[in-house]
């Protein structure tokens, strides 16, 4: 049996003085080698990382798990283009900061919608910004690298997908499923000859599945996550109180005071948008049972998945899932009381994996280390 549970150690690497060009800030992740320790000379202590790297393309964050060092990036899937000459001018926090607040030359796109890439040309710069950014532009010693995409991505875009990652330089790469990725990186010991059960609620889809022997047995996907429930929530208020409100403020109230199920305690939050017959700037005041109305629908959908995916399951693998229980991940999985919901509603225990929003990047980057058993799984794609 093996467990994926067990995180190689991470090796401890100082930032030092590296070549003869002058100091290299490790932090920021441009150089690929570092010295092992400050006692170490710069020349003998030279090595390469072992430069092996996994990547949640999501469609709200990309993740970039690099082993050794874990987490090296974290950031949100946006890129700024100017609309001029079609060059990117910002990837990620930088450009998701630009939103709302840019001039005409510029466009600002989310290039993975739903589940699936919209843009697949600018997919492909945002893949190779990433990947340059954490193993550096100068790097001798390329990466092989690990990818999870959205589920409902086509055979021709899970192949633009590798080949971006070949033209930034990785040696190889390789795609994982999603909730394989998730339930690794959520340290359900996938290997075992026994029902895993994981749903991962991600911005754009929901994959809900049953692993075991490190295959999917049963699985779901269906275009419902973090976006739908944002929309839901601005639909809400716009037919409510005649107030149009932005896909990030309706995002906000769903972070501070979403809830799958109503709360005992009235939680009330101010929400400013535009009036939609005055069309001047309003401020309401919305409680917390009232997101929980706004959200109904995505989170019948989802437990309409979670339901047809126990439904499929044959019986052996039930009963373990039954006595494991279901694991959340994704940043969905944050919603309040989600879990209870579910339990609630299916009579199976539901848990939040520690860290959901980090798990498939986890996942993704323990899944290179294992790939002599995996690469079965990986094959798939
Ligand atoms: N505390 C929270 N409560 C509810 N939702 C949250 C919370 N934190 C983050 N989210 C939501 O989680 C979603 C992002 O999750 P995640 O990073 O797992 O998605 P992704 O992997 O990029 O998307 P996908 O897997 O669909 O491609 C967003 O919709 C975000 O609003
Ligand atoms: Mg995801």
């Amino acid at each position: 049996m093996r467990f994926f549970g067990e995180l190689h150690t991470t090796r401890k690497y100082t930032p030092i003085a590296l070549l003869s060009r002058g100091y290299v800030d490790y932090t920021d992740g441009r150089f690929a080698r570092i010295v092992a320790g400050a006692e170490t000379t710069e020349r003998e202590g030279i090595h390469a990382l072992p430069k092996q790297i996994g990547i949640d393309l999501g469609t709200a964050n990309v993740l970039v798990y690099m082993r050794g060092r874990g987490i090296v990036i974290n950031e949100p899937s946006v890129v700024a283009i100017g609309t001029r000459d079609g060059h990117v001018k910002a990837v990620g926090l930088e450009a998701r900061e630009m939103i709302g607040r840019h001039p005409e030359t510029i466009e600002v796109v989310r290039p993975m919608r739903d589940g699936v890439i919209a843009d697949y040309v600018v997919t492909q710069e945002m893949l190779k910004y990433f990947i340059t950014k954490s193993c550096g532009r100068f790097s001798l010693v390329k990466p092989e690298v690990m990818i999870c995409i959205p589920a409902g991505v086509t055979g021709v875009e899970t192949r633009a997908v590798r080949d971006a990652a070949l033209q930034a330089g990785a040696r190889r790469a390789y795609l994982i499923q999603e909730p394989l990725a998730a339930a690794i990186g959520a340290r359900i010991p996938v290997a075992d000859p026994s029902g895993n059960m994981v749903i991962d609620i991600g911005g754009g889809t929901t994959e809900v599945a049953v692993i075991s022997l490190n295959g999917i047995v049963v699985a779901r996907s269906i275009r419902v996550g973090g976006n739908k429930f944002d929309d839901a929530i601005a639909n809400y208020i716009k037919r409510k109180y005649n107030l149009a409100i932005g896909e990030r403020t309706a995002e906000e109230i769903k972070i501070l005071m979403g809830s799958a199920m109503p709360l005992d305690e009235d939680v009330v939050m101010d929400v400013r948008g535009r009036d939609q017959v005055a069309g001047l700037p309003r401020t309401i005041q919305i409680h917390a049972n009232e997101v929980t109305e706004a959200i109904t629908e995505p989170l019948e959908a989802i437990i309409g998945a979670v339901r047809g995916v126990l439904e499929e399951t044959p019986p052996e693998l039930s009963s373990d899932i039954i006595d494991k229980g279901m694991i959340l991940t994704g940043g969905g999985a944050l919603l309040r009381n989600l879990n209870e919901l579910l339990t609630e509603v299916t009579g199976v225990p539901c848990y939040v994996a520690e860290d959901p929003l980090s798990c498939v990047a986890v996942g993704t980057g323990l899944a290179l280390e294992h790939l002599d058993v995996l690469r079965d799984s990986l094959d798939t794609m």
